[in-house]
């Protein structure tokens, strides 16, 4: 796990690299937040900052804190033509040309917009639960549930066919993937390189399609703003933009699920119980979720200005890792932080970033949140987690589980 993609997210700390602290970091993170709030790890040439107020102060910041990875001292352009197109979107730009591209698809991630189509969302999640509940009492939350509704969820708005959505996960699953043991760096990014080829030429053609043949999906909606049509976005944008719909929101929701469904379950049967049909408390221990075991843990920075923060000098070009996940656990913010409270109020976590970059789908992850365990609640009683040894999400930034076998009682 020690590549740096294009994100520079990939590299992982020496502190998280076995299965078990990359399955509870919340340790390393006190032991940080009280020893080296802000440190150097000279490893990986990076900056992290593990405190509430300065992972808030530095996502606040953008004109100290650029999202630009190009930005860094160190940064190597990807080698193949095409495989930095991530690159060209609103999560590596900064305003002005930010507020720019996040316009173009903005209107389509709004609550209003999404509650015309939560209905059809409920029917997907119900026909993937249908199939997977039955008398056998048991079902892996992930492969049932939380892996397939997102990416089914998003082709759909993009406009992808159902026979496409398989190569569509695969592809999405290695670019936000951190490499394994029995893989090379090099092996790892030259993989992660060819998918991304290989999707820019799908969406090629799709965006080409969508101007001869305009329908009723985001598809559409860029291929429209693409500069050959006279609109905004550049070729590299457009592209750029569908690759990072397709991305941003898929092995991000499918943990929120299964960490939710984690979280409920050990925290105590009886609650659990109490969410069905309470949408309310539902929502607010989704939020309790979001904070306590945050799918995204991490996110990247570069300084553009020397910054003092903590006692400590960032200087101009240094790479930055703020720590979403202990931010979201620091006692000096949160009351009984290392406790699951699903009435917790308020609570002002930042497990989908903050300021300007603040998640563009928060409000899809969490309708689908809502859809899938409402759903699921439906269906199923007296949840509890099979015994089965958990394996963290093969990734260097998104926190969660490859599997979740749960034991139920059909309702
Ligand atoms: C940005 C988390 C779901 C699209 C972000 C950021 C975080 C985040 C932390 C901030 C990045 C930064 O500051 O550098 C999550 C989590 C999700 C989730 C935890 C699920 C539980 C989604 C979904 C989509 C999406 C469903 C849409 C399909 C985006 C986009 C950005 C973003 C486009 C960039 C926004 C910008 O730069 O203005 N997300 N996300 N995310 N997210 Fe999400």
């Amino acid at each position: 796990m020690s590549s740096a993609g294009p994100q520079g997210l990939q590299a992982v700390p020496e502190a998280l690299q076995d299965r078990e602290s990359w399955l509870d970091p919340f340790d390393w993170y006190r032991r940080m937040r009280e020893e080296a709030p802000v440190r150097y790890d000279p490893g990986r040439r990076t900056w992290d900052v593990f405190r509430y107020e300065d992972v808030k102060r530095a996502l606040d910041d953008d004109e100290t804190f650029s999202v630009d990875p190009r930005e860094a001292d160190d940064f190597e352009e990807p080698e193949q033509p095409g495989a930095g197109f991530i690159l060209d979107t609103m999560l590596f730009e900064d305003p002005p040309r930010h507020g720019e591209l996040r316009g173009v698809v903005d209107d389509w991630f709004q609550p209003r917009t999404l509650a015309d189509r939560e209905p059809h969302f409920r029917e997907l999640a119900g026909e993937l639960l249908d199939d997977a509940v039955d008398d056998s009492g048991e079902m892996d939350v992930v492969a049932d549930l939380a892996y397939p509704f997102p990416v089914t969820v998003i082709a759909q708005l993009l406009g992808i066919p159902p026979s496409d959505r398989g190569r569509f996960k695969t592809w999405s699953d290695t670019l936000v993937a951190a490499a394994s043991d029995d893989e090379g760096a090099d092996e790892f990014t030259e993989r992660q390189q060819q998918s991304q080829m290989e999707m820019a030429q799908y969406f090629l053609e799709a965006v080409e399609d969508r101007r001869e043949n305009p329908r009723d999906d985001l598809l559409t909606v860029i291929a429209t703003e693409e500069s050959d049509t006279g609109g905004r976005l550049s070729h590299e944008e457009a592209l750029g933009t569908c690759i990072l719909l397709l991305v941003a929101g898929n092995i991000t929701t499918t943990n929120l699920l299964a960490n939710a469904v984690r979280s409920f379950a050990e925290a105590d049967a009886v609650r659990f119980e109490e969410l069905r049909g309470d949408e309310r408390a539902l929502s607010n221990a989704i939020e309790e979720v979001l904070r306590y075991r945050s799918p995204v843990q991490a996110m990247s920075r570069v300084a553009v200005e020397d910054v003092r923060m903590g006692g400590e000098t960032i200087e101009a070009g240094d790479r930055v890792v703020v720590w979403l996940g202990s931010a979201n656990r620091d006692e000096r913010r949160f009351d009984d932080a290392d406790t699951f409270d699903p009435d917790r109020s308020p609570n002002q976590h930042l497990g989908f970033g903050h300021g300007t970059h603040y998640c563009l789908g928060a409000p899809l992850a969490r309708l689908e949140a809502e859809v899938g365990l409402s759903e699921l609640l439906d269906r199923v009683e007296n949840v509890r987690l099979a015994d089965a040894t958990l394996q963290p999400t093969r990734s260097s930034f998104v926190y969660g589980v490859e599997s979740l076998p749960i034991r139920y009682d059909e309702r």
